[in-house]
């Protein structure tokens, strides 16, 4: 696996991923292929343009033209798709044509690109949210039922599947991932640890959904991006795996704890109104990568967090200027209204 095509990796986990595959491995090529959407920043690989092993192209991986492009003359060994819209307040308020557009349909002009190449492994990069809620008790295995409860996670869920097609009718040397929430450095300030950090730095209100106790599983983005490298490496064709941090909370207690490591008072916490369909709960069950393929994650949550919010406490110019663009327009009209009737 020494020549890679990366989709998405100038986004939140690719651009973590890119780094980590470049530190890891001495003989690793890169080749990153990203449309630079709103959450595409290029400033997220700063430092790696000199880098004669990495090589950035802008494209999008629905355009059918953009990927036989940079499969052609690429020589790829294997294709790792990140590429996404991911966000689900997006899905949900903004409408679901743009994931069904990247997110099922990239992945299936990607999986045609590589049989076309002869791409020797195919990883599809995709989420616990394809399972639905779970209840009070159980985790997530790879033998739940595919549930989606948002336009989000169904596209996402539509990846999966045209991802199992392409195996079983086509052969496509495919396997598949599904990690839980990830946190860590360059996560765009949107998704709810670095969107709680940010307003807590500048002492505004933390809009916190519902009750403020769904309960997501929190994994460190290294630990997934040794997951994927490790799935990459070492799973069967046709495999899914499950992967997740063992640490299941609710968003409650994840937003107190950040008022708290920055020293800030919890009356800054807002409960407004409910994200529509909001999965109740998610928590992995990450037995079979562990058994398997022997993948543990390598970070305490605990320490983990202390070192994500250093990240954007020393990064605040990062995170401060794409508070200031186009993304400002978006949180105006994502909370505003929601703030305002919970009397903030
Ligand atoms: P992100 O939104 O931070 O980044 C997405 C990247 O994809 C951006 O760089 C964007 O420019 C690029 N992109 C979007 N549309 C594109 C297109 N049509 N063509 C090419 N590039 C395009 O996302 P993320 O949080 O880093 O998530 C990466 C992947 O991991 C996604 O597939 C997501 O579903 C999955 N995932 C995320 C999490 C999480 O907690 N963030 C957990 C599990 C799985
Ligand atoms: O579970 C994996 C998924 O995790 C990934 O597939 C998605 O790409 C990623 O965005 C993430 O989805 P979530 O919806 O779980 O993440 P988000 O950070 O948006 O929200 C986490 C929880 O916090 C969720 O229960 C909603 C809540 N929340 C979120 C925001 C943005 C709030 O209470 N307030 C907020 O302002």
């Amino acid at each position: 696996m020494k020549n890679l095509l990366v989709t998405g990796g100038a986004g939140f986990i690719g651009s973590n991923f890119v780094r980590y595959m470049l530190d890891r491995y001495g003989d690793v090529r890169i080749t990153n292929l990203d449309a630079l959407t709103y959450a595409g920043n290029l400033e997220n690989l700063a430092g790696l343009e000199a880098d004669e092993r990495y090589r950035f192209v802008k494209g999008d991986v629905a355009e059918p033209d953009d990927v036989a492009a940079v499969l052609a003359d690429g020589g790829f060994d294997a294709v790792v798709h990140f590429a996404a819209e991911s966000h689900v307040d997006r899905s949900l308020h903004h409408g679901a044509g743009t994931f069904i557009r990247t997110n099922i349909q990239g992945t299936q002009v990607l999986l045609d690109g590589c049989r076309t190449c002869g791409v020797a492994r195919y990883l599809q990069v995709s989420t616990d949210e394809v399972y639905g809620s779970l209840g009070a008790e159980g985790r997530f295995t790879e033998g739940s039922p595919i549930a989606p409860n948002n336009p989000y996670a169904a596209s996402k869920a539509g990846a999966d599947f045209m991802v199992r097609a392409a195996w079983k009718s086509h052969g496509l040397n495919a396997v598949i991932t599904r990690c839980s929430n990830n946190f860590g450095p360059y996560q765009f300030p949107e998704k709810l640890i670095p969107l709680m950090i940010a307003n807590a730095l500048e002492d505004k209100p933390l809009p916190v959904y519902g009750d403020g106790k769904h309960v997501r599983d929190w994994i460190y983005v290294i630990d997934h991006c040794s997951a994927v490298d490790t799935v990459l490496r070492k799973a069967e064709p046709g495999s899914v795996y499950n992967i997740g941090g063992d640490h299941d909370v609710p968003n409650i207690e994840i937003v107190r704890l950040i008022l708290k490591i920055l020293g800030k008072p919890e009356s800054l916490i807002r409960f407004v109104d409910d994200r529509p369909g909001h999965d109740r709960r998610y928590a992995m069950d990450s037995s079979k990568i562990q058994d398997d393929l022997g993948w543990s994650p390598a970070h305490t949550f605990e320490q983990a967090m202390r070192e994500t919010v250093d990240w954007y406490l020393a990064h605040r110019d990062w995170w401060e200027r794409i508070r200031s663009g186009a993304y400002r327009d978006y949180y105006d009209g994502m909370y505003a209204a929601r703030l305002k009737q919970a009397g903030a």
